[in-house]
């Protein structure tokens, strides 16, 4: 028996074709072939059997050397084959960062959100920090210590949605307006303070501009020497950026609330024609908030001496402003959760206002 001639005919026969296996499963059937149980290197090792000791060593040397060859080179491949299916599993599951995001996909921004994102953007920019007030009060907070004492006409005119009287006698309730984080903020920390208190007030009514649950924002600066022109250019500067119009007119008007004195409405320039309204110059007014001076009354309830600290307060409808800059009519379709409503009026969740880049876009 030649061993040789016999291996390097199986050499000759298989090397090429492992080299070029097109696929694991047949590589993987190849080398059954060649190195299984009843494969042909194992046909060859066979022979051994009928061989003189001499020529068995010799021939042994031959096959065992073969059986190594075909064993690298089926590794080798292997190695090849293995690398190649993985980079395309990968590439298979790799996300395209280049392509444009989608953001039909992510719903809306309902215009309650933008608005108060818009206004919260524009005080931040003056120096405000966002302060948090609860939804339920006392009665103390809500009316008492913003100088409405219990048989003022004032609380009849706020609509209260009371809570059960508790033991005690005292009842809470849901806020009427966001005024008594005021008080919060000026019992608990000493001045200066400038917050925006942003949040849901409550009051029984129900009509086009009014639903029983809206939202407001309120504003409270408490420093030394504070006077109603702080109150004025803060109030113009944010009426303008937040109406996107440089030229906007506003009309300090004089009012009356219990917490401030002096106090004023403050109305915005507007026209009116064929049932649209537009902001801006023309021959009417809209009034969008109530402002005034910390009332001396206030800050003495609050702890602080008034001989030695000042205020401004002032109280935004987020409802009613987002009604106007957004050309929303009915306020009630706010809260429907009617989904094309949201789509027409929903603003893109990717587009977040910004001073520097534009509030509305
Ligand atoms: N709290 C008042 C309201 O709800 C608004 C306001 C706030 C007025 C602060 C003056 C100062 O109508």
């Amino acid at each position: 028996m030649d061993a040789k001639l016999l291996s390097d005919q199986i050499r000759d026969e298989y090397v090429g074709m492992i080299a070029e296996a097109p696929s694991l499963t047949e590589l993987d059937s190849l080398r059954v072939t060649v190195l299984g149980k009843k494969g042909r290197v194992s046909q060859l090792l066979a022979k051994l059997r009928d061989l003189s000791p001499e020529e068995r060593q010799a021939a042994g040397g031959v096959f065992n050397k073969l059986k190594e060859e075909l064993n690298q080179a089926i590794e080798a491949r292997f190695s090849t084959l293995d690398a190649e299916q993985l980079a395309a599993k990968l590439s298979g599951e790799s996300i395209d960062i280049t392509a444009t995001v989608r953001p039909e996909g992510l719903g809306t921004i309902h215009p309650v959100t933008q608005v108060l994102d818009e206004v919260t953007e524009i005080f931040a920019g003056m120096g405000f920090a966002v302060a948090e007030g609860p939804d339920i009060e006392t009665e103390y907070n809500n009316f008492t210590a913003l100088n409405i004492p219990a048989d003022h006409p004032a609380r009849q005119m706020h609509d209260t949605f009371y809570l059960p009287e508790r033991e005690d006698g005292s009842r809470l309730l849901l806020r009427t307006h966001t005024s008594p984080a005021q008080v919060r903020t000026m019992s608990q920390a000493s001045p200066p303070h400038r917050i925006i208190v942003p949040g849901r007030t409550y009051r029984h009514d129900y009509d086009l501009t009014h639903t029983p649950m809206f939202h407001q924002v309120e504003g409270l600066v408490v420093d030394k020497d504070i006077h109603m022109g702080h109150l004025k250019g803060c109030l113009i500067d944010f009426a303008r950026t937040f109406f996107e119009i440089d030229n906007l007119p506003l009309r300090f008007r004089p009012s009356y609330f219990p917490f401030t004195e002096p106090s004023a409405e403050v109305d915005i320039g507007c026209s009116v024609e064929g049932g649209v309204r537009t902001i801006g110059e023309g021959a009417d007014w809209m009034e969008i908030l109530g402002c005034g001076m910390v009332n001396p009354r206030v800050l003495s309830n609050c702890g602080l001496d008034p001989h030695e600290w000042q205020g401004f307060a002032f109280g935004v409808g987020i409802d009613r402003i987002a009604m106007l800059k957004y050309g929303i009519r009915d306020l009630r379709g706010f809260f429907d959760s009617d989904l094309q409503w949201l789509r027409n009026y929903g603003f893109s969740a990717l587009d977040l206002p910004t001073l520097g880049q534009g509030l509305s876009r």
